[in-house]
C-alpha cells in the first residue's frame, strides 16, 4: 500500500473539482483497508473514504487520508431454485456489475443500470431509479468498523433504509467501511415497468416482451437523454432530493400550480424537485463556470473550473428561491466535505 502525498481529488470526483488531499492512497484488499486505517489513526488523520466520487461536493482541502476502495469480486456465494446471491467487492464499479448481471441472465439491476460509482456506495443511499432501489434486491453486506477494525454484517432490516437513506448516513456516519454487498437475485425476471417512460420507450422499439437487456438499454436511452455525462460536463447526478409534503399542502399549492408532478409518499406526498426548480427560474442558468443543467433542473454542473464553495452558494440560492416560491425546504442528496 502506497501513501501519496498532496493529490489533486479533481479526476477522483465527478464533479470535477479541484481540491487536495493531504495523503491518498489505495486499498484492492481488507489487509490494506486496515493498515491504512491504522495509519491514519497513528497519525490522528481524518479519514475520507472514496468510491467513485459520483455522490461528492468537495468544498476544501482534505486535511487527512483518502482511501480510495478498489476491492474487487463478484461470487455467487448461494443459490436455490429461483434465486442467487452474489457477493460484491465494494470497490466494483456498479454498471459493470449490472452488466455482468445482464450477461449471465440474473434479474433484479436492470432498472439500476447506467448509475455511476461503486458497489460499496451503493447501499450508502440505497440508490435507485425507475422503480427499484438496492433495498428490494439486498440481502446483506460487510463492514468494517473504522475503529476497532472488526468486520460486521448487516442485513436488510439494520441498514435502515429508506429514500435516499441509510443507517450509513445517520447513526453509523463516519464509522464503517462497506467493504462487500450480497445482491439476492432472480433467475426469473420480474420486471418492473410501471415507470411509463420505460413502456414508452420499449413501446417505441416494438418491443412487447423484453429481456433483461432491452430493459435495461430503455433505461440507458432515458438517462441519456437528460442527465449530463459527467466525463463531458462535472456533476454528481440529483443534486437535492425529491421533497414530501403534506398532503393538505400539496393540495394547496395544487390550486396555484395545476402542473406541480407529486406521488404518494409515507409522509403525504413526494414533489418533483427538478419541476419546483424549474418554476423557480433556476434551469439551465449559468454563473461563471457553475450552473443548473439545461434539461434536468435537479442536477448542479461544474463546467470545468468552477468551485466546491460556487457549487455550493448556487445550491442555497435554490434552496432559498424554491422555499420563498413555494414554502418547500429542498435537502441536499450530495454529500458536502
Ligand atoms: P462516492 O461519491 O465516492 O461516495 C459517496 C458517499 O459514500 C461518501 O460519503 C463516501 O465517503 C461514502 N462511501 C463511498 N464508498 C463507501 C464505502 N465502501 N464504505 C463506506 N462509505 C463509503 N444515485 C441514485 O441513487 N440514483 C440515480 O439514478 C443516480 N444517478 C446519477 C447520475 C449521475 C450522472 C451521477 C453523477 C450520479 C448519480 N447518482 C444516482 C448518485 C451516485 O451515482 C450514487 O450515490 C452512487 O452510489 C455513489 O457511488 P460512489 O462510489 O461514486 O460514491
Ligand atoms: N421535472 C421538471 N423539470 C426538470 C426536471 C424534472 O419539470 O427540469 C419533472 C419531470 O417532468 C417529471 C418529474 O419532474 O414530472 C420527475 O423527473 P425525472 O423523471 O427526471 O426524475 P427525478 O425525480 O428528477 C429521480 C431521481 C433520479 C433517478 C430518476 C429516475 C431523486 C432525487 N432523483 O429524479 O436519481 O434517476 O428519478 O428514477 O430521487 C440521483 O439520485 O442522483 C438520481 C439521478
Amino acid at each position: 500500500m502506497k501513501i501519496q502525498e498532496n493529490i489533486s481529488l479533481k479526476p477522483f470526483t465527478t464533479f470535477g473539482i479541484n481540491k487536495k488531499a493531504k495523503f491518498f492512497t489505495r486499498v484492492s484488499t481488507l489487509a490494506e483497508l486496515k493498515s491504512a486505517l491504522i495509519a491514519a489513526k497513528e497519525k490522528q488523520f481524518p479519514v475520507l473514504i472514496l468510491g467513485g466520487g459520483s455522490n461528492i461536493l468537495l468544498t476544501q482541502d482534505v486535511e487527512g487520508l483518502v482511501i480510495k476502495l478498489e476491492i474487487k469480486g463478484i461470487q455467487v456465494v448461494k443459490e436455490d431454485e429461483d434465486h442467487l446471491w452474489v457477493e460484491v467487492g465494494a470497490g466494483e464499479v456498479w454498471h459493470e456489475l449490472v452488466m455482468h448481471c445482464i450477461a449471465q441472465n440474473w434479474a433484479g439491476l436492470e432498472n439500476l443500470s447506467l448509475i455511476p460509482g461503486t458497489v460499496g456506495a451503493s447501499p450508502m443511499q440505497n440508490i435507485g431509479a425507475y422503480g427499484v432501489e438496492i433495498k428490494d434486491v439486498f440481502s446483506s453486506l460487510q463492514a468494517m468498523d473504522r475503529d476497532t477494525l472488526e468486520i460486521h454484517s448487516f442485513d436488510g432490516e439494520a441498514c435502515q433504509f429508506g429514500y435516499r437513506e441509510s443507517i450509513f448516513k445517520q447513526a453509523f456516519k463516519n464509522k464503517y467501511v462497506i467493504t462487500s454487498v450480497t445482491f439476492q437475485l432472480a433467475k426469473t425476471p420480474e420486471f418492473r415497468l410501471e415507470y411509463g417512460v420505460i413502456q414508452e420507450v420499449l413501446q417505441a422499439k416494438g418491443v412487447q416482451h423484453p429481456s433483461l437487456r432491452e430493459v435495461s438499454e430503455a433505461v440507458i436511452q432515458i438517462r441519456q437523454s437528460k442527465l449530463p455525462d459527467p466525463k463531458e460536463i462535472g456533476n454528481a447526478g440529483s443534486f437535492f432530493k425529491n421533497p414530501s409534503i403534506p398532503s393538505n399542502q400539496f393540495e394547496e399549492l395544487r390550486v396555484l400550480h395545476p402542473t406541480l408532478p407529486g406521488y404518494p409518499s409515507s409522509e403525504g406526498v413526494k414533489v418533483a424537485a427538478g419541476w419546483l426548480i424549474e418554476q423557480a427560474g433556476w434551469k439551465g442558468k449559468r454563473i461563471g463556470d457553475v450552473g443548473v443543467h439545461a434539461k434536468q433542473a435537479l442536477v448542479l454542473v461544474n463546467y470545468g473550473e468552477g468551485t466546491g464553495e460556487e457549487i455550493k452558494k448556487l445550491s442555497e440560492q435554490i434552496q432559498a428561491s424554491v422555499f420563498d416560491k413555494f414554502g418547500i425546504q429542498l435537502q441536499a442528496e450530495v454529500n458536502f466535505i
